[in-house]
């Protein structure tokens, strides 16, 4: 998904960074011990803002992100006003789509993602937006064609009534290459000593049994523009090796993990491995030789007579954080119509009081679904 191919984008061009803003609306019913509407938004996957119908706040999650009162004293209490209006149609649509499938209780979810790209160096920036209903797409948006697409029937009426509305359409087309490139630029720009940091992680290397491949396991880096491989002899692996995907910690750094095979490999031939660790913009690796005192287990005591074990509260941690975004970014937006959007576009006012990060990638039409 868009996630990974930034990550990927981000290993092949090390030094170009392309920012992304991106607002997550997620509404539910009857999921246990999860509010029913939740918005949740990020720069370059940092969460900046987050709402939900059990605080029904909006507020900042970075003190960079709070910055936007300077312009704004009142952003937080109007764009909280805004996310209620949300929370209603939005819950509106979720009875429209059971309705529409037939379905009469039971746990439903639909999501709406939007937001934008840019790329520092080129200038070059994009729109996009999805929105997902039981974790499956919905209504995609074609960039190349300014238009929503319905992979679904039970979308096609949906599709229909929204491509055939030009002001919406054109306001769309203003939002995600004007209005969110300005706010993404604005906030990359508050937030820039946090955002170009770089930390580097803890490596080490876990072993779950004797027979099991060994984990190289980093965690704590950031950004999460990172790569992590088995060396033989200097040369990079690619067999007998699975590379695990980077996920987010709690406290905003990342970890990721590449796992070794050694059943046919000779105890005298360990020597010959290592692990290495590469962020971004860093010049120096983190290289560990394989050593079989080094290595962590959940079987005893290692050989240095440290207590051995994963770090399993990282792992776990790691899991639960990567369930939270995955139900977050199937999702999807709509736009709420001007009062005067009959008769054309939006004014360009983008970063003024008029506009959010919020407002730029997730506007819902009231007319419904
Ligand atoms: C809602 O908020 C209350 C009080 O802050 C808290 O105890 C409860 O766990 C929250 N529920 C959910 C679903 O987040
Ligand atoms: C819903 O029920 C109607 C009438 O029984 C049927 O025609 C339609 O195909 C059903 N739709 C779905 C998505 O099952
Ligand atoms: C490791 O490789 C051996 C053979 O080379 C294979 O039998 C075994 O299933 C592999 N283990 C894992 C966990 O992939």
């Amino acid at each position: 998904m868009k996630i990974v191919f930034l990550v990927l984008l981000g290993l092949h061009s090390a030094a170009a960074v392309t920012h992304s803003l991106k607002n997550i609306v997620t509404a539910s019913s009857q999921v246990p011990n999860f509010p029913e509407f939740v918005i949740v938004g990020m720069v370059d996957d940092v969460q900046i803002q987050h709402y939900d119908s059990n605080t029904t706040r909006l507020v900042p999650k970075q003190d960079w992100a709070n910055r936007v009162t300077e312009d704004n004293p009142q952003h937080w209490e109007r764009y909280t006003a805004r996310c209620l209006g949300l929370q209603q149609i939005f819950k509106g649509y979720i009875e429209t789509l059971k309705h529409r499938f037939n379905q009469t209780g039971g746990v439903h979810i639909f999501q709406w993602v939007g937001g934008c790209e840019w790329d520092d160096e080129t200038g070059e920036v994009s729109g996009f937006r999805q929105v997902g209903y039981d974790g499956e797409d919905f209504l995609s948006w074609d960039v190349k064609t300014n238009t929503w697409i319905a992979p679904k029937q039970q979308a096609v009426i949906t599709k229909n009534s929204w491509n055939n509305d030009k002001a919406l359409m054109a306001h769309y087309k203003y939002l995600l290459s004007q209005d969110c490139p300005d706010w993404l630029k604005k906030l990359v720009n508050y937030g820039r000593s946090s955002l170009m940091r770089t930390e580097l992680p803890s490596v080490s290397l876990l072993q779950k049994t004797p027979s099991s491949p060994v984990s190289c396991f980093a965690t704590g880096f950031y950004p999460d523009r990172a790569m992590i491989f088995w060396r033989k002899d200097g040369e990079e692996l690619h067999q007998d090796v699975e590379l695990g995907e980077i996920l987010p910690n709690h406290d905003g750094s990342f970890q990721m993990n590449v796992d070794l095979n050694l059943s046919s490999v000779t105890p005298e031939d360990w020597r010959r491995y290592e692990c290495v660790f590469h962020l971004s913009g860093v010049k120096d690796d983190i290289i560990t030789k394989l050593d079989k005192t080094a290595i962590q287990t959940n079987w005893g005591k290692t050989g240095d007579g440290r207590d051995g074990g994963f770090p399993l509260g990282a792992v776990i941690g790691g899991v639960v954080v990567l369930l939270l975004l995955v139900v977050g970014i199937v999702g999807f937006f709509l736009w709420k119509k001007n009062k005067k959007g009959k008769d054309g576009v939006q004014p360009a006012n983008t970063t003024d009081a008029s506009s959010s990060s919020l407002s730029s990638s997730v506007e819902v039409q009231n007319t419904g679904l």
